[in-house]
């Protein structure tokens, strides 16, 4: 084997042995580079006659090409190595179970909405809902509230811009404007009934819905929910109030093992008033008496204010606190966890 041939083979070896691109490269240079071995041979060469030249330099050449050939080979092979090994490591596994979006869920206090509707609407009630934004005539003066009654002062209560100053839009302060609100509506829609003696067919309705108070602590927040109930017709007592929540609160609960008290209270727009607790006869909250609404017979007043005679309309209402349901249900002793937003405590609920 002549010198030329020794030179290919030694390269096309070194070539082999390269095991990357790097490797590949630097093995080029001893044989191809600027003072590589075909290099020095050609420099070699300045001694020899002209023919000589041409004879040696035409087999170096061959040999500088196939050096040249076997370097073009194995790139290509280090080049498919390194795709196989790219393709195997960013191979699809087909048989993995596909990715799935979060499962997403509704918020606590809105599973209790849900309940509430869902309880009452059972014993056929409606539900309305209505503007958090309300004039000083819904929120209060409608609802017979006084000029000078406390729940008036700045401090409860979020005025905002636009109405004016002798009825300014607030936020508001309870679910209570409800009761107006769908109530002149109801009588506008069965006003000839009303006027000719048939009668109206009875107004029942919930009305639940966010509301706002200036109150910051572990149980009061500035956003809260309150759910209003409604019931008018000429022949609804204080003891139709009674059975109504005592069912309503029995199958919340999921509890036969519960009872009601119906404690005096007050509030403008209800005469007598009581504010409902209720008592688990067995579990971890036995024995304590639970505020959970506010409650009474309509106040005349208010009958008046919905269009209709109070001498002929009577009926009750109530307006209960479902954070307060959601926390008693599930056990929760913080209300600002429902409306921090933190997805770990929420997605419990699920
Ligand atoms: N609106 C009252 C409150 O926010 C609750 C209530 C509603 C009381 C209806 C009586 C009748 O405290």
């Amino acid at each position: 084997m002549n010198e030329l041939d020794a030179l290919v083979d030694s390269a096309r070896a070194g070539f082999a042995q390269a095991a990357t691109p790097a490797d590949l490269e630097n093995t080029k240079a001893q044989f191809l580079g600027k003072s590589g071995r075909i290099t020095e041979l050609m420099k070699g060469m300045a001694a020899l006659s002209v023919d000589e030249k041409k004879s040696r330099g035409a087999a170096i050449n061959q040999a500088k090409q196939a050096i040249e050939a076997a370097l073009t080979a194995r790139r290509q092979a280090l080049a498919d190595a390194e795709l196989e090994v790219q393709l195997k490591a960013e191979a699809l596994d087909v048989t993995l179970p596909g990715r799935q979006r979060g499962q997403g869920g509704l918020h606590p206090v809105s599973l209790t909405l849900e309940r509430i509707e869902a309880i009452f609407g059972s014993m056929g009630f409606e539900v309305a809902e209505g503007p958090e934004i309300e004039s000083d005539w819904f929120n209060f003066t409608a609802l017979n509230t006084p000029e000078d009654h406390p729940a008036r002062s700045m401090h409860d209560t979020f005025y905002v811009e636009g109405g004016s100053d002798k009825a300014p839009n607030l936020l508001r302060t309870h679910t209570s404007p409800m009761q107006i609100r769908h109530a002149v509506q109801h009588v506008k829609r069965h006003r000839a009934a009303i006027d000719n003696g048939t009668g109206m067919p009875e107004i029942r309705v919930i009305a639940p819905g966010r509301t706002y108070r200036v109150d910051s602590d572990a149980t009061h927040s500035p956003m809260f929910h309150q759910c209003e109930g409604l019931w008018i017709g000429e022949n609804v007592s204080f003891k139709d109030l009674k059975y109504v929540f005592t069912d309503f609160c029995r199958t919340f609960f999921e509890s036969e093992d519960l009872v009601l008290r119906f404690r005096p209270s007050f509030f403008p727009f209800t005469e007598p008033s009581a504010e409902i607790d209720i008592q688990f006869q067995s579990g971890p909250l036995a024995g304590r008496w639970l505020e959970v609404a506010g409650s009474g017979q309509v106040h005349p007043n208010v009958v008046r204010n919905m269009g209709l005679d109070p001498e002929r309309y009577i009926g009750f209402a109530f307006g209960m606190g479902p954070d307060r349901l959601t926390m008693l249900r599930y056990g929760v002793n913080d209300l600002r966890l429902f409306f921090d937003g933190d997805i770990r405590f929420l997605s419990q609920f699920r």
